[in-house]
């Protein structure tokens, strides 16, 4: 399997960002974390991370016929973005939704998430763990 797994904005800060909300592990040993997973399971993985919604939709217009599946963290972009589930839509490559924090308990624009509606499964809550998750639910399923 060759997996994309897609960070949005202010990702790149974990560590130094709300430590209280997202941890103190930077986005460095997030990569490690991931990336030993797959390598444990002998799945071929790219990271990509931008602070740019445009740049997010051109990378995963690129995975088109050549990843089998995402795993994406839209960060804010989750509750503003149309184009980045439109892309997701138009590859038609499934995509896991992550999110280090539960936005189900925090403020009520964090609630919404037009990337849901097009994932196959969303995991919220679990910091790290989610990735984690996320990767073992597209293994079962693809
Ligand atoms: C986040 C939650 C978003 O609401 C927020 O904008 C982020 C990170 C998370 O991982 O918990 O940047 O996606």
């Amino acid at each position: 399997m060759k997996l994309l797994v897609i960070n949005g904005p202010n990702l790149n800060m974990l560590g130094i960002r709300e430590p209280d909300i997202y941890g103190k592990e930077t986005y460095a040993s997030l990569l490690e974390y991931i990336g030993d997973i797959c390598e444990e399971k002998g799945i071929e993985v790219d990271f990509f991370q931008s602070n740019h919604e445009g740049a997010i939709v051109d990378r995963i217009q690129q995975a088109y016929k050549k990843e089998d599946a995402i795993v994406i963290n839209p960060a804010a972009y989750t509750h503003t973005s149309i184009a980045i589930p439109d892309a997701i839509k138009a590859v038609g490559i499934p995509a896991v939704e992550v999110h280090l924090s539960d936005i189900s308990k925090r403020e009520a624009y964090r609630q919404i998430s037009y990337v849901s509606d097009v994932a196959v499964k969303t995991i919220y809550g679990k910091g790290f763990e989610g990735y984690k998750e996320a990767i073992e639910y597209l293994e079962k399923s693809l």
